[in-house]
Order: C-alpha cells, then structure tokens, then sequence
C-alpha cells in the first residue's frame, strides 16, 4: 500500500518522505492554506522538490493539486487544471466529483493530464471516475467516519467494483482524510491502493506502547549483562 502525505508545507513533505519514505503528495484548498502561502508560491515549491530529489513525474511521485474551488464550468476547470498540469509533470489535477467536475476530468484525461476526482462520498462516484479512467479517485474516510459511518464496507464495496469491471490499477484509489491506524488498516485489508494523511497520523501510527515498554525491557536486561 501506498502512503501519501496530505500537506502543502515543504519541510512536513521533506521529513515524510525522508523519514519513512512517502510515495505522493496531496493537497487541497485548506491546506495551500495552512502553509501561509500564496496558491502559486507553493505549488512552485512543489514542482522544486520533485526536481531536487530526482523522482518527477506522475507515475514516480504524484503531486496532486486541486483547482479553483469557485469553478464551476468544465471549460474554467479544464483551463485552470492545463496551467497548473504544465508546471509539472508530477502534477495530478484534483477536481471535485460534480457533473462539470467529472466532464472536466475527463477531457483532462483525454488530453493526457492525468486527474484525481475528490469529494467522493458514495461508491457510484468511485465507478464514475474510473469510467472516465480517471488516475486517482478520493473517497473520504474521516469526514464519514466523524458523522457515525463505519466505511470498511464502503472502500470495501468500491474495490468490489473495481475488480468486477477491470478498474483496479487504472484508476488507484486514495483513501483520503485518514485520520488514525485503525482506518489506515480497514483501508490495507479492504485493498485500497494509497491511503493519504497527516503526518502526525501516520507518526501514531507507527508507534505502540508495548514497543517503549519492551525496549524499556530490553535495555534493563543489558544494562545487567557482560557485554565484552
Ligand atoms: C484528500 O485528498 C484531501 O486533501 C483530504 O484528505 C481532505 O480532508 P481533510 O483536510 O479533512 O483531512
């Protein structure tokens, strides 16, 4: 499985991905936000980084990067989504699954700019995008989840799906707004491709309180040994 981390701050991306490793990045609105920058200046950033560290490309690292939110027609979408995609070729162009959203993604991707549809919230969207072959489709997890759903079943069904019609790997699916260990598992054992999180997400996720309590053990254990 594939971790990508959702962030647009340059030193988050660069501990993450020197640190354990992350295979793509995503953004969204809020978090070009969060990084006190201006839309541009960071998505620039971002095309720098992926030169810096040798990995361009969608296919290597992707980078997904949503459009204008305000945009409501296909054609503005396509417009916007042709800019950002010549700015680097690890750029994904991440759109949201609304009508004008999916006709968008789908002339991008018959131009050879590849999309990620996001804002997905029900399985018939995930079959929407992969139709359309879409590269990456976001099904939101912690949005769900924070309302009382349990979505095993429901990344469940969208794999289901993919598999029934031949979808899996041409359209990978991002498991998107994980926000603890539990979901990024329900996520592995359902089959989904990329989850995409925090890094403090996946920094909890990584550590157990029985590995502090053993090696707590273990150093005592040393501590009371001849070692030479
Ligand atoms: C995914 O691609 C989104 O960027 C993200 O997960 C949105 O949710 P959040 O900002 O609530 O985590």
């Amino acid at each position: 499985m594939k971790y990508f981390l959702d962030s647009a701050k340059i030193d988050e991306i660069r501990e993450a991905y020197d640190t354990f490793g992350i295979d793509g990045v995503t953004t969204n609105p809020n978090h070009i936000m969060n990084s006190g920058k201006p839309f541009y200046t960071v998505i620039g950033e971002l095309a720098e980084f992926v030169k810096e560290k040798g990995i361009e490309g969608w296919e290597t690292f992707p980078i997904s990067v949503e459009i204008n939110p305000h945009l409501d027609s296909a054609d503005d979408m396509v417009e916007m989504g042709t800019k950002i995609a010549a700015m680097s070729k690890s750029f994904v162009i991440k759109i949201p699954c609304t009508e004008a959203g999916i006709a968008a993604a789908r002339r991008l991707e018959q131009k050879g700019i590849r999309t990620n549809l996001t804002l997905v919230f029900s399985p018939s969207q995930a079959l929407i995008a992969a139709k359309n072959s879409s590269l990456f489709v976001s099904p939101f997890i912690g949005w769900k989840e924070n309302s009382g759903e349990d979505c095993a079943q429901y990344i469940q069904d969208i794999v289901t799906i993919y598999e029934n019609y031949g979808y899996i790997g041409e359209t990978q699916i991002i498991c998107a707004a994980v926000r603890n260990g539990k979901q990024i598992v329900d996520c592995a054992v359902a089959g989904a491709d990329i989850v995409t999180a925090g890094l403090q997400v996946f920094k909890d996720s990584f550590y157990h309180a029985f590995t502090d309590y053993g090696l707590a053990k273990f150093q005592a254990a040393w501590d009371n040994t001849i070692t030479d």
